[in-house]
């Protein structure tokens, strides 16, 4: 089952999607050093220490609470950035998406839209999922588009939520539903109850 759910690879046109080894930290640790990339990430401003760093990579990239995938481009196997589905949430059928290419030479190469395609090919197919969100800060238009190009459609949003670059900012709520994604995809609809997801990820959430 666990196989299914989380497989070793994921091959796209540009990129590879594999398991994270415990030595991608590394890659974590530079990254998140990159004050662009927290800028864009992070609901705190300035660097973010190391020790944060390893708990982030050892619970919600190497744990099982999420299902985390490095990015790989393709053509030289070059580890570029991480992908992520957290509190997978079977009763419901929902997870939550995220995504940061570290690397930033590899902004705006195509990398993020089409890991992304391959992600919610996943959820969609493999885990069964109804729905995958996730949130965006409104001055990320990188983001955004990107997003949207793979078919997330603004739900709501955050007013003013976000501290950054002297003002507030509004915190962007995106989702795609199962039914939208089989459509674009020219697929027909299918039986709307929740299919089987890991028992891993079956970590109750409470309000
Ligand atoms: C966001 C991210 C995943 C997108 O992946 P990417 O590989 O850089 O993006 P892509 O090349 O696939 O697509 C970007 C699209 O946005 C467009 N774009 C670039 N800058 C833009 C801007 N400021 N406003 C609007 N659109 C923009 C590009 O032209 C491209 O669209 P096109 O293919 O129609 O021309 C990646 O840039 C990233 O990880 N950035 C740093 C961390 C981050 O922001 N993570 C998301 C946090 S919610």
């Amino acid at each position: 089952m666990r196989q299914s759910w989380f497989p070793e690879t994921i091959t796209g046109r540009l990129v590879v999607l594999r398991r994270h080894r415990p030595a991608n930290v590394v890659a974590f640790q530079r990254w998140y050093a990159d004050p662009e990339v927290a800028r864009l990430t992070r609901y705190q401003d300035g660097p973010v220490p190391e020790d944060e760093i390893e708990r982030f990579f050892q619970s919600r990239v190497m744990g099982l609470d999420s299902l985390a995938m490095a990015i790989h481009r393709r053509a030289d196997d070059r580890l570029i950035g991480t992908a992520a589905f957290s509190q997978l949430d079977g009763d419901n059928g929902s997870a939550l998406y995220h995504i940061t290419i570290g690397e930033r030479d590899a902004w705006g190469r195509g990398f993020g839209t089409e890991t992304t395609d391959l992600m919610l090919e996943h959820a969609f197919r493999n885990l069964r999922l109804h729905r995958v969100a996730l949130s965006v800060f409104a001055f990320n238009g990188r983001a955004i588009h990107s997003y949207e190009k793979s078919g997330f459609v603004l739900e709501g949003r955050a007013r003013e939520a976000i501290w950054r670059d002297g003002r507030h900012w509004d915190e962007l709520h995106m989702s795609v539903l199962v039914q939208d994604w089989r459509a674009r995809h020219g697929e027909p609809a299918r039986e709307a109850r929740p299919g089987p997801v890991p028992a891993a990820s079956s970590a109750r959430r409470w309000r």
